[in-house]
């Protein structure tokens, strides 16, 4: 369905993000029919140049980025004509003036103002924006993490939006939300009635989360080493997650509706403060190691601070406080250089309260596997007698559904969704102001807690599954749990 004639302005337009994600998943939308005639895309960065320089630029972006067979030769001709470029600087008034005179012949239009730039220069634009009378009604912003670096940072970005934008005109990304199996994480709670009833700690045992990178820092070092895995990940894309996995059904799927049920779960959060720290975080950093791909440097070998104690790794037990979920434990886990790339959430339900199989003491509980990435699909294991005559023999196996063998489709890159949605004016997978703050309040204290210790991070080997203490801290409580590497390495 095509969408209505719009201007995308892209702030930060030669940038990496830019390049690597927004143009190409614009094109893929363009590709797809979906953008009308007359929409523009206007690349907006400090130097001048001309367009055609710029477009230049961009078909550059679309071959280093797309495969060769996703490159339409006339479709990438309609998708350069669409763009223009104005230089203009964030901080003076030079080249405002010539960006108010491209927009104006789009003023009827939804204009979209992308800040893909580094968020100090979020405040500065859109003042800028403001005062040069850029906003109409059909505007919104849309602003790409990190939102801050603390309650107390994110407050004051969210404050400089909000001077000039209201609300309901702001987009915050987290582009795990614009992920397809994020969003089937919703079908599947609420269009089946199979799960919700046992949704709840009376029958489930733990949920895991588990994000994690086979890449290192890849030359944003210095970048990350301000951040760390625990502002990088967990703060934005796994409390994401963990919101839609434990928050209560919606009235229905309208972006306040779905927001106003996720933060009420960030509120839920047992603060995890000094005392708690060391019983429910691990934070361990990467040492040289040996990958797929061979010998690779340790952290500090790639950050210019050889003394960092910034965490690659975090394991966190974390524990929503409500009647759903009391008791049951969280396991959030994120790292740089473990052992594959792979995101996958796992509902792990309780264990049968008694067996009636001689000689099958101790069945293996029912387990849900929800995989993000790669490979994206939706395991459920059950127990079935292993076929054949020898006797009542228990067995686990899996229902399995890979997305990619039961849908011959392409799965879009979480940036089209989200760039789309932006258009349509659906903010249900964009995040509220108070749950970005929400998130930050559950983080901030465990930031204090770390810093406050004297202990580093705790090493690991690059390749491995992390620090050995991540797996003591998912046994306390229960010996028998363990974090899910089988299912990783796909069984
Ligand atoms: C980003 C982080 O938000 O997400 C990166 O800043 C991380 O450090 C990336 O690599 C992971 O995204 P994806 O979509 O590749 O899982």
């Amino acid at each position: 369905i095509v969408v209505d004639p719009f201007d995308y302005v892209v702030f930060g337009a030669t940038g990496d993000l830019a390049r690597r994600k927004l143009l190409p998943a614009l094109y893929h939308r363009d590709l797809d029919g979906q953008i009308p005639e007359e929409a523009r895309i206007i690349g907006v960065s400090r130097r001048p140049q001309s367009d055609k320089a710029y477009r230049e630029m961009v078909k550059e972006a679309l071959e280093a980025y797309l495969k060769p067979e996703e490159l339409d030769r006339k479709v990438v001709a309609k998708f350069l004509a669409r763009i223009r470029y104005v230089g203009a600087d964030a901080t003076t008034d030079a080249g405002w003036a010539d960006l108010a005179t491209t927009l104006e012949e789009g003023k009827e239009r939804i204009r979209a103002f992308y800040l893909a730039t580094s968020p100090d220069l979020f405040g500065p634009i859109c003042e800028q924006i403001g005062k040069h009378n850029l906003i109409t009604e059909k505007t919104r912003v849309v602003v790409e993490k990190p939102l801050g670096k603390n309650l107390k940072s994110a407050r004051a970005t969210n404050d400089a939006v909000g001077r000039i934008f209201a609300e309901e005109q702001i987009y915050r990304i987290d582009h795990y939300l614009g992920k397809e199996t994020v969003q089937n994480l919703m079908a599947l709670r609420f269009a089946n009635a199979l799960f919700e009833p046992l949704w709840n700690s009376a029958h489930i045992e733990h949920v895991q989360i588990t994000v994690a990178e086979s890449l290192g820092v890849e030359g944003r070092g210095d970048y990350y080493d301000t951040s760390g895995a625990l502002r990088d990940m967990v703060q934005n894309h796994i409390l994401q997650l963990l919101c839609l996995v434990a928050m209560e059904p919606p009235s229905s799927m309208d972006a306040d509706a779905v927001r106003d049920e996720k933060l009420k779960v960030l509120k839920s959060l047992k603060p995890i403060d000094t005392r708690e720290v060391n019983n429910c975080t691990v934070r361990g950093q990467y040492k040289s190691g040996v990958d797929r791909a061979g010998v690779v440097p340790a952290y500090l070998d790639e950050v210019s601070n050889k003394q960092s104690r910034t965490e690659t790794f975090v394991a966190i037990k974390a524990e929503v406080n409500n009647w759903r979920w009391a008791g049951v434990p969280f396991y959030l886990r994120t790292g740089k250089r473990l052992a594959t790339r792979v995101s996958e959430i796992i509902v792990s339900f309780k264990a049968i309260p008694h067996s009636i199989f001689d000689g099958e003491e101790g069945v293996p509980a029912n387990e849900l596997v929800i995989r993000l990435q790669p490979d994206e699909g939706v395991k459920l294991w059950l127990m079935i007698k292993d076929p054949g005559p020898g006797g009542m023999r228990l067995k686990r196996v899996a229902l399995d559904m890979s997305f990619a063998a039961a849908f011959k489709v392409r799965n879009p890159d979480a940036y089209e969704r989200l760039l789309l949605d932006v258009i349509r004016g659906n903010a249900t997978l964009f995040m509220r102001r108070d749950e970005v703050e929400q998130a930050w309040t559950w983080i901030d204290p465990i930031l204090d807690a770390w810093a406050a210790s004297d202990k580093p991070p705790k090493p690991y080997m690059a390749g491995s599954w992390g620090p050995d203490e991540a797996r003591d801290l998912i046994r306390i409580g229960n010996p028998a749990r363990e974090w899910h590497e089988k299912s990783l390495t796909m069984e």
